[in-house]
């Protein structure tokens, strides 16, 4: 355990080598909202160019309101909140407010957020941000539908070739579906940006629900969060006792999966994932299969594949980081 809390801690602090520059897309959400602590805690390891928010779980305003909501109490007022796309590219819209409650957090108390949001559009920032910094050193993870990053791709296709690393949480293979049969939510709620993403030749890494269902809050988890004296465990406990009731009522009935935490945690430690190379490509024509991601592992020689699929996760080693990170956020008021 020591030397998983020294890689966690190496971790957190960017192990020496310089912060990720990161564009966080997401769409808070529960889990989202761990993986903005996280990502917000560790600033040796990732310097936030933003936070980009979308429709999903909630609505368009709800995410915005929530990630402007987690980065105040996260003490973050330096990273802007750029709120995005507001519906799907082409299909219907699909919430997941049964999982993550009215406001998108659970039961955490909700208040107007101080500062506003960044006054532009998430497709511009991600656009213009790729094509004024250099290339290859900005990278983007993804938590939600994927509508924000593949109107980038649409809007300017020289961005592709600059990114760095897209680290998104999405899809299923051996784990099977968890909105329909077969599909996973955020690939489900927008599968024509999925596929647009998909098939870009962006670097993509994919933690789908094979690797996230491996990396629950266990009682043992929560409680050693739950022991830490700051306002940003105090919020994690919050919400991950939240979605161990969901979860148990509505999901598995085991403890809750940190979807989101992964796509953050790879960017920070990646090795406390396993991911091969596949070729990957979603479902974009079937009503009964829409949204699912065909993941294939047998490349054709000299075939590099599209995708990198994450099958295994160091589950102890995410939890260290998070609570070693939740350790260092403000200190609740006496
Ligand atoms: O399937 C899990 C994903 O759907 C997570 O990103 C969760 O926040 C929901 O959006
Ligand atoms: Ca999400």
């Amino acid at each position: 355990m020591a030397s998983l809390l020294r890689r966690a801690r190496e971790a957190a602090d960017g192990g020496g080598v310089p912060p990720t520059s990161l564009i966080f897309d997401c769409d808070p959400g529960v889990d989202d909202a761990i993986a903005l602590f996280q990502a917000f805690g560790a600033p040796q390891a990732l310097d936030l160019l933003a936070i980009t928010t979308v429709a999903g779980n909630v609505g368009a305003s709800l995410t915005a309101r929530n990630a402007r909501l987690i980065r105040q109490i996260a003490g973050r007022l330096d990273v802007p909140v750029v709120p995005g796309c507001e519906r799907p590219m082409v299909r219907p819209p699909v919430e997941a407010g049964h999982f993550h409650g009215e406001s998108g957090l659970g039961h955490l108390p909700i208040f107007e957020p101080e500062a506003p949001a960044y006054p532009g559009h998430a497709v511009d920032f991600i656009v213009e941000t790729l094509m004024s910094r250099p290339e290859k050193t900005v990278s983007l993870a993804v938590t939600g539908p994927m509508t924000n990053l593949a109107m980038a791709m649409v809007r300017e296709p020289r961005i592709v070739p600059r990114i760095k690393a897209v680290s998104a949480m999405g899809g299923a293979r051996r784990e099977g579906g968890n909105i329909t049969a077969s599909a996973e939510y955020n690939i489900y709620a927008d599968p024509h940006a999925a596929q647009i993403v998909a098939a870009s030749g962006c670097p993509l890494v994919m933690l789908g629900l094979d690797v996230t269902h491996q990396v629950r809050a266990t009682a043992e988890r929560r409680a050693r969060i739950a022991a830490l004296p700051t306002e940003t465990a105090r919020a994690a406990t919050n919400l991950l006792t939240f979605a161990d009731e969901v979860e148990r009522r509505l999901g598995t009935g085991d403890d809750p999966p940190q979807h989101d935490l992964c796509a953050i945690a790879y960017l920070i430690d990646p090795s406390l994932f396993l991911t091969v190379p596949c070729r990957l490509s979603v479902e974009t024509g079937s009503e009964l299969t829409l949204g699912h991601t065909a993941v294939e592992f047998r490349l054709a020689a000299g075939e590099a594949g599209n995708a990198r699929w994450a099958t295994k996760a160091d589950a102890q080693g995410v939890f260290d980081l998070l609570t070693e990170t939740l350790a260092r956020g403000p200190v609740r008021p006496a």
